[in-house]
């Protein structure tokens, strides 16, 4: 090292335990061959697919994560004080590490985990955040976190802390949601601290036009994962053949995603043929919204009692800090 060179910022661990290619062949392909043809929304994050998911949070339309991002400013300092600092603070789906950055600054963790299953957006955003907060461990970890997972650091040293900020919950069925949630709670151990934010409840217009964006950004992203099927897995899917939807189902209280063939078709993908009547549909993503009664219950049923909740005014959206029972 040059002895003009500044101290260079800690590097970052980086954990990789993304899903091979066989994975990915073997779900599109058992997905593709329901009755109810399904992908699952994990599928949404390749490169691409990321970029598109960043300009969504940028539309309008999408309240989301702007509102998100204002309770965390408006509320950092008290947030803080109830993870605690030193902590080893996971979060799962971290993708542009954008929203921990409001709260680095008060919670000041030991050692920062994002797990985020898009590797390159991962890699770029931690490396990114490690040069900005030197003296901040980083291990990132490139993981499906809807699978059973390890911690990839052998640390006991630090209070344990989770974030899973997004409302990326509600892509799950609430039981599994649960199970999900139970699992944070057993990495977390008795007493630790879940920070998550949970979407709403409210008027179907306000939902429906977050996920149907006059831009098309929604739809495209959407589409985007027939063309990542076709790019990895040598599909045929012809992206003028389908077209986007997403509605509210307030019976389910759940957004859903579908890709519509607008024709009879075939499309191969890995050697396989698939069949497609006019009309019929890939479902894609839920995207489940909660009232706040409503995810408390979730949160107890995975073993957690809520300590504390904010929301905006409206109100959009919450961020709930649970704490695990056990
Ligand atoms: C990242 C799962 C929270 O459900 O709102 C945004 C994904 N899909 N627009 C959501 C998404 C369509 C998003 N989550």
């Amino acid at each position: 090292m040059a002895l003009d060179e500044q101290a260079a910022p800690s590097p970052v661990h980086f954990h990789d335990y993304h899903p091979t290619p066989a994975d990915l062949r073997a779900e599109v392909v058992a997905g593709l061959a329901l009755p109810q043809k399904r992908l699952s929304p994990k599928l949404f994050y390749d490169a691409a697919g990321s970029k598109l998911f960043d300009a969504i949070c940028e539309l309008p339309e999408y309240y989301p994560t702007r509102t998100e991002i204002g309770i965390l400013r408006a509320h950092g300092a008290e947030m803080a004080r109830r993870l605690g600092r030193e902590a080893l603070l996971v979060e799962l789906g971290s993708g542009s590490s954008k929203k921990i950055r409001v709260l680095l600054e008060a919670l000041r963790p030991a050692v920062y985990m994002p797990v985020d299953i898009s590797r390159e957006h991962l890699l770029r955003s931690a490396e990114s955040l490690a040069a900005a907060f030197p003296g901040l461990q980083v291990h990132a970890a490139c993981a499906d976190y809807s699978v059973p997972f390890a911690l990839p650091v052998d640390d006991h040293e630090h209070p344990r802390a989770a974030f899973f900020p997004g409302s990326s919950v509600g892509n799950f069925e609430p039981p599994e949601a649960e199970r999900l949630l139970r699992r944070v709670g057993s990495i977390l151990g008795p007493e630790g601290r879940l920070l998550i934010g949970v979407d709403l409840i409210k008027d179907r217009r306000v939902l429906e036009a977050a996920y149907n964006d006059a831009d098309g950004v929604t739809a495209a992203f959407n589409l985007n994962l027939l063309a990542r099927i076709n790019r990895e897995l040598d599909g045929s899917f012809d992206l003028d053949g389908f077209r986007h939807e997403a509605f509210f189902d307030a019976d389910r209280s759940r957004i859903e995603m579908h890709l519509i063939s607008a024709r009879a078709q075939q499309v191969e993908v890995a050697g396989q043929t698939f069949a497609f009547r006019e009309g019929e549909s890939i479902h894609t993503e839920c995207s489940y919204k909660y009232s706040i009664d409503g995810f408390h219950a979730l949160a107890r049923r995975a073993g957690y009692e809520a300590e504390q909740v904010w929301t905006d005014r409206e109100p959009l959206f919450s961020v709930h800090c649970l704490v695990y029972r056990g």
